[in-house]
């Protein structure tokens, strides 16, 4: 069975007016004060570098590298940091930003460890979610699209390190 690139889900339209509505909410939201956006590489990369672009509040940046343990495209819940942040997180409003909620296991793991460190307040905002999928319950506070249940790639989210650069989010296909 070969997996190919099926169609188009979101356009780069439809992604830009998106993210600009999520940045604006997050800017009136966060009104008189600054933030610490976390983003979660690598496939949050090109919707964070879209949406710090929409936030009008002070925001400083860092990223967190994690990869899940388990096989193929189900998560284990077992996350392991490959990289930790720069920044402190204690008494800082922090941001985290996610490209999927799938099973919910990642971020669940991620919003413990950085409640672990005290932030004054913790967001969590994805461009994506799939509710079927899930395991554990999340809060999510900022969401960008609620999709069906589709093996998706693109506007950074990869299929085996492929697709990150295409400029919409696309469906994977299987063949016979
Ligand atoms: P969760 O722990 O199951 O919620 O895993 C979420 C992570 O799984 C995301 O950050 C993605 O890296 C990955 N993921 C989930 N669904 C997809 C998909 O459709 N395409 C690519 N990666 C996905
Ligand atoms: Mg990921």
């Amino acid at each position: 069975m070969a997996k190919y690139l099926a169609g188009e889900l979101l356009s780069a339209a439809e992604l830009e007016r998106r993210v600009a509505e999520l940045g604006a909410q997050i800017s009136q939201d966060h009104a008189g004060e600054s933030l610490l956006v976390i983003g979660i590489l690598k496939g949050a990369f090109v919707f964070c570098a879209d949406l710090v672009r929409k936030i009008t509040v002070p925001t400083e940046i860092d990223f967190m590298a994690v990869s899940s343990y388990g096989s193929g495209t189900e998560s284990s819940g077992v996350v392991r940091i490959v990289k930790d942040l720069d920044a402190t997180v204690q008494g800082r409003h922090v941001l985290l930003v996610e490209d999927i909620v799938d099973s919910g296991l990642t971020l669940r793991y991620l919003r413990e460890y950085l409640e672990h460190q005290q932030p004054a307040s913790l967001k969590i905002c994805v461009l994506l979610d799939k509710p079927s999928r899930r395991k554990t319950e999340v809060p999510v506070d900022y969401r960008g699209f609620t999709i069906p249940d589709e093996f998706i790639v693109g506007y950074g989210i990869d299929f085996a390190e492929n697709y990150r650069h295409l400029p919409y989010i696309g469906i994977i296909g299987e063949t016979e």
